[in-house]
């Protein structure tokens, strides 16, 4: 493995940034290269092969740009495609996978809430962990329709924004769950209006941080770490629709203190 080229990271739009961020915070030296499919957004409703047809651009496209192992920072894709990318690529893949089982494990009121696409509730593999995990379970699975489009055009804590929420979280509430597992990446930049909603006893998880520490697990086994701290990281940014909302959410990292005012972001449009 190259030590010195880029993590990759793809995601159907802007969600996958927040494993990114994860991502540059735990590999400070690693330079990455981010694609945001935002022009074929939303993955969630679309068949498996369409999934698969799109995981394959976004990766040849990472590849062209010289990535040295790819984030698949996106349920949808992961549930539904990564076992094809990973049979046909040399590259290591790291996916994400909706936390049921942290989720199912500590639950007190073995109750838990499950809000994801319908393309990653739907996959074999979203099944198969649920049902390895949550035998003893009540297990509450809401799609969030409409909640990745309004993510997408920078709407994270408008009026519908928060109608939808009510509505896919009342069932939940309902059914006393005390844990909520986020299963799409892009829902983490909806946790304050979550917490705003949710009883105070509810514990939200996503899988950001732990796809990190597994990058990070694969990249030192494979040697491709970079470890000269002297070496500048750049991260570039690119999305084939527009760069409005990855800038506002990149100012908004920068004003809270999330990422450094010295981390070199370029955000680029581009057509994949
Ligand atoms: N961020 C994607 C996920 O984690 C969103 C899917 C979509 O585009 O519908 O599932």
């Amino acid at each position: 493995m190259q030590n010195n080229h880029p993590i990759g990271v793809f995601d159907s739009g802007i969600g996958g940034i927040s494993i990114w961020k994860e991502i540059i915070q735990l590999l400070p030296f690693e330079s990455t290269i981010y694609l945001a499919d935002s022009k074929h957004a939303p993955y969630g409703a679309k068949s498996q092969e369409e999934i698969i047809q799109l995981s394959i651009k976004n990766t040849e496209a990472l590849l062209q740009l010289g990535a040295k192992i790819i984030v698949v920072a996106c349920n949808t894709a992961t549930t539904n495609a990564i076992k094809y990318l990973r049979a046909h690529y040399d590259v290591p893949f790291i996916g994400i996978e909706p936390a049921i089982k942290p989720a199912a494990l500590q639950s007190k009121n073995k109750s838990i809430g499950i809000l994801a696409t319908k393309g990653t509730l739907n996959s074999s593999l979203f099944s198969n962990t649920s049902e390895r995990y949550t035998q003893e379970i009540q297990t509450i699975e809401v799609i969030g329709t409409g909640l990745v489009p309004l993510i997408e055009q920078g709407h994270i804590d408008g009026v519908e924004t928060k109608e939808l929420l009510v509505k896919y979280l009342k069932p939940m509430i309902q059914a006393g769950i005390d844990y909520l597992v986020l299963g799409c990446s892009h829902y983490p930049f909806l946790l304050p209006i979550l917490k705003d909603i949710l009883p105070d006893n509810v514990t939200i998880i996503d899988s950001g941080e732990a796809v990190a520490r597994q990058t990070k697990a694969v990249l030192l086994q494979n040697g491709g770490i970079i470890k000269k701290k002297e070496l500048q990281p750049t991260h570039q940014l690119y999305s084939n629709k527009n760069t409005e909302t990855l800038d506002g959410i990149i100012i908004r990292f920068r004003e809270s203190g999330q990422i450094s005012k010295n981390t070199v972001i370029r955000t680029i449009y581009k057509e994949f």
